[in-house]
């Protein structure tokens, strides 16, 4: 017998949980470097252009189609047309394999980072430390060199908080858990702002480096597709978690203005997140009298070079502040974790009407099994290849995928007229031509121009075997089960649509 389908207790439960999809370690260190490196607040043109473009349709559309169909990305995509299943199954893969495999090594360094700021272990030369001390990193992704046993311990901390969570129905795991976080995190990030701009040097570097724009910088077609990419990655779409948070909702929900607020809380908290980033490196470039701009790194540096050092150099408070930032990136990441966790619990659930608590368990024995290979010592070469494909390639070519599935086999009117019977904000054509034409128009283009940019770098240097092997065999490995997975029958009476009868009233 098929178990009950699980359900928010509250709409503030699903939004806080969908919020801790969306802010995640991209929030903090991947949108500070971009803005720096994009031209400072006029990256916020591209940025912003994407949100438009394809950030909030795609959040409506995924929101939409859940909620609609009552269902995980395959069983949501096999209500419209069981040849279209497969879609649904990508992108639940893809999160889980692509990105939650590494993302969950990412969290633990945060956790071993959390514990070497009691007593700012990293020393001195904090890229020495970071690369030699505790990555002891390889020369070649595939050079293993052995697991790293500080890493993988924590790895498996994570592993097992995101277990604790994910095992429990949603209400009572995901929505308790991030009713609790969210909140943390917002006050733990208000407190580091307020700290972090009253540094000496910090208004100045928040001014010069990220609010004034360098409109030069947007001219280049590498800043559009990184906006996009990062559009993605940050609203967590193209991986199928918000079609499966969407269809734990009851049957009378605002999808309008959750979709809205999801997008708009995200992206607002990475301005401030920004601001952190720009204050405190911009206090530590005036304390070791350097550029700012040789300070700063990106992605996983900023986080674990540049930010110990402007720790250590504070005048006061150091290991506290470190304890501060370095639990914002454990609660960002583990609320981001579960919910890659989840979209792929409920896909194998819905499909083979497995035990929840089982397939929880299985899912995360198998997850922590497969991101070892990220705790061996060339583990960060290999993340960020595996990152660059899935994020630049993976999760784009869902967002095209769903916005062809529902522009023109549902056709978007079917899901437009849905959300407009309970949302307080109207949904127009506007929504319609968006979905059909422009959103995934702009994004083949996006898709394209990413291609050849890649092609003519040989992606930044590394050799072609490396590329091949991480990069597109990950992808396309993905595709594969997806479309295997699609062979197995649904049982009859899961494609009938259902209704949640209890929870009937509006929730706003
Ligand atoms: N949306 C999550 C992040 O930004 C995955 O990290």
């Amino acid at each position: 017998m098929s178990e009950k389908r699980s359900a928010w207790k509250s709409n503030l439960g699903f939004l806080l949980a969908a919020v801790g999809s969306a802010i995640g370690l991209g929030n903090i260190w991947r949108f500070g470097y971009m803005a720096h490196e994009y031209g400072g607040s006029a990256f916020l043109i591209p940025y912003f252009t994407a949100l438009l473009v394809a950030g909030i349709p795609i959040m409506l559309l995924e929101y939409a189609l859940g909620h609609r169909e009552k269902g995980s990305p395959p069983l949501s995509f096999a209500k419209i047309s069981e040849g279209w299943e497969w879609i649904g199954w990508f992108m639940p893969i893809v999160a889980m394999f692509g990105i939650m495999l590494y993302y969950s090594v990412v969290i633990g360094w945060c956790i071993n980072y959390f514990f070497y700021s009691f007593d700012l272990k990293w020393g001195a030369d904090t890229e020495s430390f970071f690369f030699n001390t505790f990555l002891e990193i390889s020369d070649s992704p595939t050079s293993f060199g052995g697991i790293r046993i500080p890493i993988v311990t924590s790895t498996l901390f994570v592993w097992f908080i995101c277990w604790v969570i994910c095992y429990r129905d949603v209400s009572h795991g995901i929505e308790k858990a991030c009713i609790i976080f969210m909140p943390l995190l917002f006050i733990l990030t208000l407190f580091l702002v307020l700290w972090s701009l009253n540094l000496d040097g910090a208004g100045i570097a928040v001014w010069e480096h990220y609010l004034k724009p360098d409109w030069q910088k947007i001219a280049s077609w590498k800043v559009w597709t990184a906006a996009f990419s990062q559009m993605f990655f940050t609203l967590s779409l193209g991986f199928g978690i918000m079609i499966t948070y969407a269809s734990y909702l009851p049957e009378k929900t605002n999808i309008t203005k959750n979709a809205f607020m999801t997008s708009i809380i995200n992206c607002v908290y990475s301005l401030i997140a920004g601001t952190i980033v720009f204050a405190t490196i911009g206090f530590m470039a005036k304390a070791q009298g350097a550029e700012f701009a040789e300070v700063i790194k990106s992605g996983p540096q900023l986080a674990f070079v540049v930010y110990p050092k402007a720790i250590s150099l504070l005048p006061a408070f150091n290991e506290l502040f470190g304890i501060m930032f370095f639990l914002v990136l454990v609660i960002a990441g583990i609320s981001s974790g579960i919910s890659l966790i989840e979209a792929f619990v409920c896909a194998i659930t819905d499909k083979f009407s497995f035990n929840r608590k089982k397939t929880v368990t299985v899912v995360c024995i198998i997850g922590f099994l497969g991101s070892t290979i990220f705790t061996t010592r060339s583990g960060l070469l290999l993340l960020d290849i595996v990152d660059h494909f899935i994020t630049n390639y993976g999760l784009v070519a869902g967002g095209i995928l769903e916005c062809i599935i529902i522009g023109w086999v549902l056709k978007s009117e079917v899901l437009r007229k849905h959300v407009n019977e309970t949302g307080t904000i109207k949904v127009n054509f506007i929504w319609d031509i968006l979905i059909r034409y422009i959103t995934p128009g702009v994004l083949l283009i996006i898709l394209f121009i990413t291609l050849k940019t890649d092609l003519a770098n040989n992606y930044e240097g590394y050799h072609t075997d490396h590329l091949l092997i991480f990069g597109v065999n990950w992808l396309l490995i993905s595709l594969i089960v997806a479309v295997v997975l699609t062979f197995y029958p649904w049982k009859p009476e899961k494609l009938k649509r259902e209704h949640l009868p209890e929870e009937d009233e509006l929730l706003v």
